[in-house]
């Protein structure tokens, strides 16, 4: 009897000391999550180097935002279970090439903001990659990608990659839903590089204004125009979004877009385009972003076939003329901004199919005079803001 009582003791002496074992390491913070609240998450703070005690069952892994600066080769082994792991805003600047290795859970990495240089493996797992504002190469783009096929994000927007991309960095990535490459230094985009991505609904290829080389000056010129016309060749035509804001883009080939008959957002604000290109195709599109341009020339946003959108943004470009029958024939719901152009003066019923336009901005042009007529037909019209030889004919307009 006394011996099995000190049995009895013993074993639960035994649970008290594992449980302790799996308790939360110092300067962490682990809560219990999921249906049935059978995951852990840890979150830690105040620590240069990931904890060795972490327990093993945990399903996601914080260590954001604070003074983490090294991690080692094994830092994460006995953490199999691991779906997420967030080291972002960190100090780390090498990751040991096999630290996420055996990972073989891992869903989602989020490394964004570190100094991280050189490549590494991932599991093939990974869905998610979130590797912003870092030093990564190509090369180093390379390692950490191959043979990864069920990649759904990747996000490396702000890291040298340029100046090449070629097409063999994403060539088995049939699932990839949303990538993004702003500010990664490239020029040249070799044909086909997106020819996998059938399922691409957000592609993201804005490069920086301010910080662009001169080389810049070819990159989305050619990778749309005539030469590079296979550039955009993959994305399936259930694109809704493609922003290529901010380039040094001056020509699009003809027919770049007709694929893209799901567009609603076309974006090519911050260009040197000296008229609106080809739109046909686009069919369903909402937004045409081709404010601070050189466009000179309208005539195209009706010849495209393209006969509703919901804001059409034109300011700051070099229009002087205002062909009648673009929006006598296409019409705008939301607000048109022809603001910092070139227009001396505006036809008579030049809006005849924008009788539901809200808003409407000419200011700065060169407009002397406005018949009584002008504006005939826009019934909607809430805000009228415009510019006549000095004198300011502001804020109108319910009739
Ligand atoms: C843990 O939670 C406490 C209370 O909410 C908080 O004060 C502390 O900063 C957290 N620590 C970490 C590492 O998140
Ligand atoms: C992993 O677990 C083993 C045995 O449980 C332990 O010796 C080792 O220190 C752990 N490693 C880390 C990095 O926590
Ligand atoms: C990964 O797993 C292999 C085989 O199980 C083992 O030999 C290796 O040490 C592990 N690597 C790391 C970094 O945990
Ligand atoms: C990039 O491509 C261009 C033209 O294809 C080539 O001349 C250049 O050497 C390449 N640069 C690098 C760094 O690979
Ligand atoms: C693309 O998306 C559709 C619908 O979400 C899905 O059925 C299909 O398997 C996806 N194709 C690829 C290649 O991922
Ligand atoms: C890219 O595609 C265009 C148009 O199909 C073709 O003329 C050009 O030679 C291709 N460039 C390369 C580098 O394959
Ligand atoms: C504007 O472009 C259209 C279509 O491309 C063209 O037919 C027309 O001549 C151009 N107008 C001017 C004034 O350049
Ligand atoms: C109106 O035009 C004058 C002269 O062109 C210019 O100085 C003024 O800033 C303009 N004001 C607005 C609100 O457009």
């Amino acid at each position: 009897m006394y011996a099995s009582l000190k049995h009895v003791f013993l074993i639960l002496w035994l649970v008290v000391a594992c449980d302790g074992a799996s308790a939360c390491p110092n300067k962490c913070n682990c809560t219990w999550f999921g249906s049935s609240s059978s995951w852990l998450k840890v979150k830690c703070s105040g620590v240069k180097q990931v904890p060795r005690d972490i327990p093993s069952n945990t399903k996601r892994l914080d260590i954001s935002g604070t003074v983490l600066s090294s991690i080692q080769e094994d830092s994460f082994r006995n953490l199999t279970s691991l779906g997420l792991i967030d080291l972002s805003m960190n100090l780390l600047k090498l990751i040991p090439m096999n630290a996420f290795r055996n990972l073989t859970s891992l869903k989602s990495i989020n490394l964004n903001g570190n100094r991280i240089q050189g490549g590494f493996f991932l599991p093939q797992s990974i869905v998610n990659i979130e590797m912003q504002d870092n030093l990564l190469s190509f090369g180093d783009l390379k390692i950490i990608l191959k043979g990864l096929k069920r990649i759904r994000m990747l996000d490396i927007k702000n890291n040298k990659i340029g100046p090449n991309l070629t097409k063999d960095v994403f060539a088995g990535f049939d699932n990839m839903e949303h990538i993004d490459l702003r500010r990664c230094h490239l020029e040249n985009i070799e044909n086909g590089t997106f020819h996998a991505m059938k399922n691409l609904s957000k592609l993201v290829r804005e490069v920086c204004q301010e910080a662009m080389p001169e080389t810049f000056l070819s990159f989305l010129e050619y990778a749309i125009s005539h030469k590079h016309q296979k550039t955009l060749e993959g994305p399936s035509d259930q694109l809704s979004f493609l922003i290529l804001k901010g380039n040094y883009i001056r020509t699009v080939a003809d027919g770049t877009f007709s694929r893209f008959t799901y567009l609603r957002r076309l974006d090519i604000q911050f260009n040197l385009l000296t008229s609106v290109p080809d739109l046909s195709g686009l069919s369903f599109v909402q937004l045409l972003r081709f404010e601070h341009n050189h466009i000179k020339n309208i005539t195209r946003l009706v010849t495209s076939g393209t006969k509703l959108l919901w804001s059409l943004p034109l300011a700051d470009n070099q229009i002087d003329y205002l062909p009648a029958s673009v929006f006598q024939y296409l019409s705008v719901i939301n607000y048109i901004d022809l603001s910092y152009n070139k227009l001396q003066s505006i036809p008579d019923k030049a809006f005849s199919a924008c009788g539901k336009l809200t808003e409407l901005y000419l200011e700065y042009n060169e407009i002397t005079q406005i018949s009584r007529h002008t504006f005939t037909g826009l019934v909607n019209l809430k805000i009228l803001f415009t510019n006549i030889s000095g004198g300011i004919v502001a804020s109108c307009c319910r009739r």
